[in-house]
């Protein structure tokens, strides 16, 4: 959400900034602005919609010329998404530039108290406050005004801030929204997520909350809100660039469900070691292992959906109550906990905003928290008091594949090291466990194979206006995740229902022809789930079922049928959602839509 670059150094930065903006377009926006200060003043070009009307506005980079400035792309929430509105932002002068990604919540507030002062606002976004703010303070100090505007303000913020009178410095803050900074020989760089920086350097800072940095061309001090300063370690990165390029895909969606046989991998045979599960990083004994009375499971999104079918999982195998929470539900409903209950929250980026507010709110109340994260060093893997990180590499679609399914490698592998040590789970149903798990990449590729057949079906519903996805158990899980999968990018209705809930109400819904996906991967409820295939056939819908190899009942039920290969039920969703996500893929490349940055939609929710 909103992603923000700043350079200072030798080069010209306006096209390093543009080309930083541009790796960060998955994070989702709707307008995009750069300040550059050019010797005298500093200059502003901004434009509503996609990067590129920028770039082709300041001939990339080449109209504004200087060795300073910041960028910014915006994803709206305060002020519709136009020129005004779009970052960065002056002060009334025009010798102070802001760009900011997160929500100020005092705005209100500081915007009265600042008109009665004098200050005239243009645009309708909360960002303007911190512009006028620094000015207000500003008496020749940039430090000491970023730090009475720190004090002042409420809520989340990362900055990025250029002074005409202090040319030779770029500011930055930061508190809940991302930020990191960076330097090379040339310069030094400010930014949202690495790829805006990663081709210029590998050594990269993680700013801290309420920290504030000072960068010159050669050299960056970082400081406490009080302008302490402090001394930070760098961390090098050791992800290859080209994972965050497309690689001659034609979509980083596409890439990224390429990219599953290797993620599972990854996150899986690692943690496997002499025909047991070892997570090390649980830094939990057997013991204490066993003293865990209930698991909570909180989360967004698809992360949410991969943790519902954690708790089937994990109920199954281990038999431990497990209770799956919306991060933003729990954040706020003042949940009744368990004593000796532990916390798990699941975050690809690690920095949705709920999530991490539901890690902060369960520590606070003395809960252990253990972090199942895909993006190593980001908020959530900071705070946790132990992180399982994913290795799915960088996500760059804003539709998640490849972390949703490394999530799920995690879940089950804490499912079984539970059911290990509460001795829910027989030696042979174990050893039989993790062959089916070291068998799910190739079966995972064997799937991806299939993409043409999926992609001829998939053609059929490009018109579609409602799509259903009905499933029982884990089927239920699966069917969420491949509803999301479909409507986020495709912009088609869809629904995912427990299947035994259907005629509660919602199959008023089924006309001649709706498209209802029935997953149907758990034995024992196929019988269930085939007579909900048929009410809904009866009531004029296709069928398109998603079931394992060799049940061919199903066929009697359906219209068409997708076949996954043999696991252990426990694991089906790894398998049963390779189908859905090419199916949401394909409608939606099909009808054209911007498949890796669907419209209103963020890559990272840093905001509630
Ligand atoms: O980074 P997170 O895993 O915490 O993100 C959670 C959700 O925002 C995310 O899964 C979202 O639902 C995706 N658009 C789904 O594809």
């Amino acid at each position: 959400m909103c992603g923000i670059v700043g350079y200072i150094g030798k080069r010209q930065a306006a096209p390093i900034i543009l080309e930083g903006l541009s790796r960060l377009e998955y994070r989702g926006y709707d307008s995009a602005g750069i300040a550059v200060y050019d010797g005298e003043r500093i200059n502003i070009a901004k434009a509503a919609g996609r990067l590129k009307i920028l770039e082709e506005m300041t001939h990339n980079g080449e109209t504004l010329s200087g060795f300073v400035g910041i960028g910014h792309t915006r994803w709206a929430t305060h002020g519709v998404p136009n020129t005004v509105n779009a970052h960065p932002h002056y002060n009334k002068s025009e010798t102070i530039a802001v760009v900011h990604n997160g929500i100020i919540e005092n705005y209100i507030g500081l915007r009265k108290m600042l008109k009665e002062k004098g200050y005239e606002f243009v645009s309708d976004t909360d960002t303007e406050v911190v512009a006028h703010l620094i000015d207000y303070y500003y008496k020749g100090n940039p430090l000491e005004a970023i730090t009475k505007v720190l004090h002042r303000v409420e809520g989340s913020y990362a900055l990025g801030v250029i002074f005409a009178e202090h040319p030779d410095q770029l500011f930055a803050a930061r508190k809940d929204s991302p930020l990191i900074v960076g330097q090379n020989e040339e310069g030094c760089f400010i930014a949202s997520d690495v790829p805006a920086i990663l081709k210029y350097t590998r050594q990269v800072t993680y700013v801290d909350n309420q920290e504030i940095v000072r960068l010159r061309g050669d050299h960056m001090h970082f400081y406490t809100v009080d302008e302490e300063e402090i001394q930070k370690e760098s961390v090098t990165i050791e992800w290859d660039a080209n994972a965050a390029e497309k690689g001659g895909y034609e979509h980083f969606m596409l890439k990224e469900m390429y990219e599953q046989p290797k993620g599972v991998a990854d996150t899986l045979l690692p943690r496997i070691k002499d025909g047991e599960v070892v997570i090390d990083e649980l830094n939990m004994t057997d013991e204490e292992l066993l003293s865990v009375k209930k698991i909570y499971i909180v989360a967004c999104g698809s992360a949410y959906h991969a943790g519902v079918t954690g708790k089937y999982v994990l109920e199954s195998l281990a038999r431990i109550s497990v209770e799956v929470d919306l991060a933003s539900e729990f954040r706020y409903r003042n949940p009744v906990m368990e004593e000796g209950a532990m916390v798990i929250v699941v975050s690809q980026s690690g920095e949705t905003a709920d999530t991490l507010a539901a890690l902060r709110e369960s520590k606070k109340r003395g809960f252990k928290v253990l972090g199942i994260v895909n993006v190593v060093g980001s908020s959530i893997a900071r705070e946790a008091d132990s992180v399982l990180y994913t290795w799915a590499g960088p996500e760059i679609a804003v539709a998640t594949t490849k972390a949703y399914s490394t999530q799920l490698i995690a879940l089950y592998l804490l499912a079984l090291k539970f059911a290990r040590v509460r001795k829910t789970v027989g030696d042979k149903e174990f050893a039989g466990m993790l062959d089916d798990l070291k068998k799910l990449p190739d079966q995972i590729e064997m799937l991806l194979s299939n993409k043409n057949h999926i992609q001829k079906f998939a053609n059929r519903y490009i018109g579609a206006k409602d799509i259903f996805f009905i499933g029982r158990g884990i089927d239920y899980a699966i069917s969420l995740e491949g509803s999301l999968k479909l409507k986020e990018i495709s912009y088609i209705h869809s629904e995912a229902y427990a299947a035994g809930e259907l005629k509660h109400g919602t199959i008023s819904l089924i006309e001649e022809g709706t498209l209802v996906a029935a997953v149907s991967t758990q034995p024992e409820l196929f019988a269930k789930t085939i007579s909900n295939m048929v009410e809904v056939k009866a009531r004029g819908a296709f069928v398109l079922a998603v079931t394992n190899e060799g049940n061919i009942e199903i066929e009697k039920a359906a219209d068409y049928v997708i076949y996954i290969p043999e696991t252990n039920p426990c694991f089906a969703n790894s398998l049963a959602i390779i189908p859905l996500q090419l199916f949401g893929y394909y409608v939606a490349v099909g009808k054209g839509c911007d498949v890796d940055k669907p419209r209103n939609l963020a890559k990272s929710v840093t905001v509630e």
